[in-house]
């Protein structure tokens, strides 16, 4: 039995996805047999309804001066970040406003308040990326946000109209703080805005592979709305996006500063539809799973046996988790092409699958490519118009296209 970290109530988990390593602990040769694994499992609080991982490795091992992941790589992104900002300022801001983040990765999201000459603050722990923010002339501290780093801020600053977030809040599993933190700082009429993969696309596509170390809670509109009422927060909006393969952006307010949108409660609705509220549907989720992994060995295996050549598209997070629980290394997948300098020529966490990049790709096309950064797909197939091989996906099924 496990305890929910939202309301500490127990819990079994639903799945297990065996020995995992650290989703983004790219490494050398040198480093092989030094790999740190824990068993990776996921149950569903049926008391407060958060689906949560039951335990993850400490946040230094995951989050420090070498994170690889850069969200400004992206050119759909930094587009995406830059329409979420003006959205955001015309229904929330105005030119005084006071905007922090939590987790501002290279800035991609505050570079539109920069711009406008507005006060703003981002809060990030990996030192390498808050490096790059500051580069580009953002106001950034290096530092894991919580409540007495709220308190600091608010010190320095004031009280913030924006708090937002983006794929940094499922990180945290000190959740409590994290929200503590962010009702202190909230001026009375402050929106707390914050976007992670959302659970009902993960049910709904078999994305199973959004289940890493860092990804410590699945999000639905249940579950936000239970958890951050405890702390005085209500949610008045959702609205559905397409980032990370299927998101859901929530915005919180005060209890009682603003009207709730209809939106909400419609979410509310089609969650209890697709069954997010009850157990069996976690475990027919876990059934998917099993199959998904059985036709993605069985395609491998294939055409490993007609002497085909395989590589993968991307070395994401996402790659690890399918790679370790289908049990995938370096005698399917040659080798995995990505953009990411800190990256290449480095091996995949726990598989050691060496990583090269795009130009590497270029010069050794392979027969099949796994599309592991599923998520970019239309960025990537208009990138790669020159490749004459098959893409391989799992989503949301085992296919060819
Ligand atoms: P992403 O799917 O954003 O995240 P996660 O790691 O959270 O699963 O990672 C995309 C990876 O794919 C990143 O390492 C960069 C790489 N990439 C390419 O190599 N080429 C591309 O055209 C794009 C869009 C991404
Ligand atoms: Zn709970």
């Amino acid at each position: 039995m496990n305890k929910c970290l939202v309301c500490e109530s127990t819990f079994s988990p639903f799945i297990s996805f065996g020995d995992q390593p650290i989703a983004n602990g790219f490494l050398k040769e040198e480093d092989f047999g030094k790999e740190y694994l824990f068993e990776m499992k996921v149950g569903y609080c049926d008391q407060c309804h958060m689906v949560q991982l039951t335990e993850q490795p400490d946040r230094e091992k995951m989050f420090h001066d070498q994170y690889p992941f850069y969200s400004s790589l992206s050119n759909h992104m930094q587009k995406h970040f830059r329409s979420e900002g003006e959205e955001i300022f015309n229904s929330y801001l105005n030119k005084d406003s006071f905007v922090v983040e939590v987790g501002c990765n290279d800035g991609i999201f505050l570079q539109y308040f920069k711009d406008k000459g507005m006060k703003h603050l981002g809060i990030e722990p990996s030192s390498n990326v808050a490096e790059a923010a500051k580069e580009k002339g953002i106001n950034a501290w290096s530092t894991f946000f919580d409540e007495d780093v709220a308190k600091k801020a608010e010190l320095e600053y004031g009280k913030a109209d924006l708090v937002f977030s983006a794929n940094v809040i499922c990180h945290i599993p000190y959740i409590h703080s994290i929200a503590k933190g962010i009702e202190s700082i909230l001026s009375d009429k402050g929106v707390f805005v914050f976007e992670d993969p959302y659970l009902g696309d993960i049910i709904e596509k078999t994305s199973y592979d959004q289940i890493y170390d860092e990804h410590v809670f699945f999000f639905s509109a249940h579950s936000v709305s239970t958890l951050f009422s405890r702390h005085g927060l209500e949610l008045i909006d959702v609205k559905k996006i397409p980032t990370h393969g299927g998101s859901m952006r929530y915005t919180l307010a005060r209890s009682g500063a603003f009207e709730k949108s209809n939106a909400v409660n419609e979410v509310l609705k089609h969650e209890e539809e697709l069954g997010l509220t009850k157990f069996e549907t976690y475990e027919k989720f876990s059934k998917n799973v099993e199959n998904s992994k059985k036709n993605f060995v069985a395609l491998l295996e294939k055409l490993k046996s007609e002497g085909k050549s395989v590589a993968g598209y991307g070395a994401t997070s996402k790659s690890t988790t399918v790679l370790n629980y289908c049990g995938v290394g370096p005698n399917h997948i040659s080798f995995i092409s990505d953009t990411t300098p800190m990256k290449q020529e480095k091996f995949t966490p726990g598989t050691h699958i060496p990583v090269k990049s795009r130009e590497y790709f270029g010069q050794n096309t392979p027969d099949y490519i796994v599309l592991f950064a599923w998520n970019h797909k239309k960025e990537i197939i208009e990138n790669e118009p020159g490749f004459e091989g098959r893409w391989i996906t799992y989503i949301p099924d085992v296919h060819v296209f």
